[in-house]
């Protein structure tokens, strides 16, 4: 089915009969060396080849399917023998579809089928296989161990992608990111070999693979910390009921509260999903008397027209099922496919001539696109309580530290309908009118929001900030030849 939305979309006849003869040496090389293959047609590489924005649909070469690091290290040997670039793809969620290379004729490295997850009950650490998806990896740590790990919410992203780039979730400001829970990782390089990078070995390559991962190689094992899972949390929301001469002054409440005032165990988004109804969604460590206590500074300031729902205890994996919007988290098999188009923005903040902006788009533009289901999500990431906020911005490859916001774009038509071209300015240009009156070091862009319409030039600069030079030094040290490379990826220095 998704192999014929491929061919619609036009792969020209002579590059689908070019892959063909490449495919028959790739599947071959695999094969010989031991690695499980999807050969085309099979119900595997239907399932496989499918993008989760079925938007941007791309045809593999080859898709090897590991059960094992050596499986993983033979597809690698193949792709560099055969010269063919090689991705790695875990949940599959990439909004770009960058697990396939955000292009055609990759070897696609699918790990999805490698999804165990342990504890050292000792030390508490968490060995991961590179293929579990978040919900998963929440419930067995939870259900065998009481542990827990600060990530996001969508049970079937998986653990690669979102840990190798950040990792925010609705217990970030109290905890940091998923990246910050990275203690070693078992990394198969360019060069075919399997190395260990941790504070003692290879320090600068797990330097690289904290915000930047899929540019260096291949992580086949993470050794992650872990938390106890605490039993008392409080879910809370507030009905902002902004408008367009409410909204501005109610931004700049959030804005005062968050950076100044916002204890470490709150943590909010603003998210609307209802064309105009902004609210807020939060999850605090703590009682909901504890909650009311350290949320009214906030209240005290918003403008009048909110309602607060009555808050709700839940232990660690209530909390996570409830935000989930699923009934059972416990994934290994991919999410229902969306077809979309998405950005981000990284903010130091978002006052004065850029608020007023963002909500004249919000009201006059926003709130007329009544035709298709779009939403905006604005994370409170920073602040000065923030754990994400207390790690130095060069301290991992993650370059946003010092920003107060991630915001999320997104606009999504029905699987049965084309996305039209004539639909990217709806987001690009309320990205463009918040970002205008700020200058470049105050925002960014965020690689798990990878958006396809930056210019891999400009993708770099945002997504990297500052830590880019020292990742393009990375990059020539352990992938000169760019076997990984992708369409957003990091060229050598
Ligand atoms: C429904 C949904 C909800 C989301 N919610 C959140 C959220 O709450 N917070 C948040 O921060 N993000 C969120 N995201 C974004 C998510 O974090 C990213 O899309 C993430 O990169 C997906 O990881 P993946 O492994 O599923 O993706 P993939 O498409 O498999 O991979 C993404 C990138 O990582 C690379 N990669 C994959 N495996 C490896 C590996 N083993 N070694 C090296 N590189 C690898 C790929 O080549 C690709 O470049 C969400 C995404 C979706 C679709
Ligand atoms: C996962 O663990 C189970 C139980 O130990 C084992 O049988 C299986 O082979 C493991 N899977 C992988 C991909 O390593
Ligand atoms: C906006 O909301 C405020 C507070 O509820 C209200 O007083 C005001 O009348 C509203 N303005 C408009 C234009 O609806
Ligand atoms: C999650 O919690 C919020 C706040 O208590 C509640 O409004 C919502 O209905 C819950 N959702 C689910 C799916 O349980
Ligand atoms: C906007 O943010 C800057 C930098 O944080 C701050 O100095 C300024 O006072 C803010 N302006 C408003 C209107 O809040």
């Amino acid at each position: 089915m998704r192999v014929s939305t491929i061919c619609q979309v036009g792969l020209i006849a002579t590059a689908a009969e070019a892959l063909v003869i490449t495919r028959a040496t790739i599947d071959q090389c695999l094969t010989d060396s031991g690695v499980p293959i999807d050969t085309q047609g099979s119900d595997g590489w239907v399932r496989d080849v499918t993008s989760f924005n079925i938007r941007l649909p791309y045809l593999p070469t080859a898709i090897s399917v590991p059960t094992t690091i050596a499986h993983i290290q033979n597809s690698v040997l193949c792709g560099k023998k055969l010269g063919i670039k090689v991705s790695a793809k875990s949940g599959g969620h990439s909004y770009a579809s960058l697990g396939f290379g955000g292009e055609n004729g990759h070897l696609v490295v699918e790990l999805d089928r490698m999804y165990n997850v342990t504890l050292d009950t000792t030390t508490n650490i968490a060995t991961v296989q590179p293929g579990a998806r978040l919900g998963h990896v929440a419930t067995v740590l939870y259900e065998q161990y009481g542990r827990a790990i600060a990530h996001g919410i969508c049970p079937g992203v998986g653990i690669s992608g979102h840990f190798a780039h950040g990792g925010f979730g609705f217990s970030s400001h109290t905890h940091g990111l998923a990246l910050d829970f990275v203690e070693s990782v078992t990394v198969v390089l360019a060069d075919g070999s399997i190395v260990e990078a941790s504070r003692s070995e290879n320090t600068d390559l797990l330097w690289g693979i904290k915000g930047a991962g899929s540019n260096f190689g291949i992580v086949a094992s993470w050794k992650l910390s872990t938390f106890a899972a605490p039993e008392v949390l409080t879910l809370f929301g507030v009905d902002l009921g902004w408008n367009k001469s409410t909204a501005v002054a109610g931004l700049e409440a959030v804005e005062y509260y968050a950076k100044n005032k916002q204890p470490r165990e709150v943590n909010f988004r603003i998210g609307d999903y209802n064309r105009g109804k902004p609210g807020i969604e939060g999850l605090y460590y703590g009682t909901p008397d504890q909650w009311r206590t350290a949320f009214q500074p906030l209240l005290d300031t918003l403008p009048a027209g909110y309602t607060v729902s009555e808050p709700k205890t839940s232990n660690w994996i209530e909390a996570i099922i409830n935000y989930s919007n699923y009934d059972n988290i416990d994934w290994i098999t991919p999410s229902t496919p969306e077809n979309f188009y998405a950005k981000s923005l990284t903010l130091k903040g978002l006052n004065g001539t850029s608020a007023q902006n963002f909500v004249d788009y919000y009201f006059d533009v926003a709130n007329n696109v009544v035709d298709r289901f779009w939403f905006y999500q604005l994370d409170i990431h920073g602040g000065q309580n923030s754990q994400v906020t207390k790690v130095a911005n060069d301290a991992t490859a993650y370059a946003h530290r010092d920003k107060l916001y991630l915001v999320q774009f997104y606009d999504r038509y029905e699987t049965d309908e084309t996305y039209p071209d004539s639909s990217f300015g709806f987001l690009d240009d309320w990205v463009d009118a918040t970002t205008k009156p700020l200058p470049q070091s105050d925002w960014g862009a965020y690689a798990n929001y990878a958006d396809p319409r930056l210019s891999r030039e400009t993708a770099v600069q945002l997504y990297y900030g500052d830590n880019l030079p020292r990742l393009r030094s990375l990059k020539a040290k352990f992938d000169p030849e760019q076997l990984f490379d992708f369409t957003q990826g990091i060229t050598p220095a």
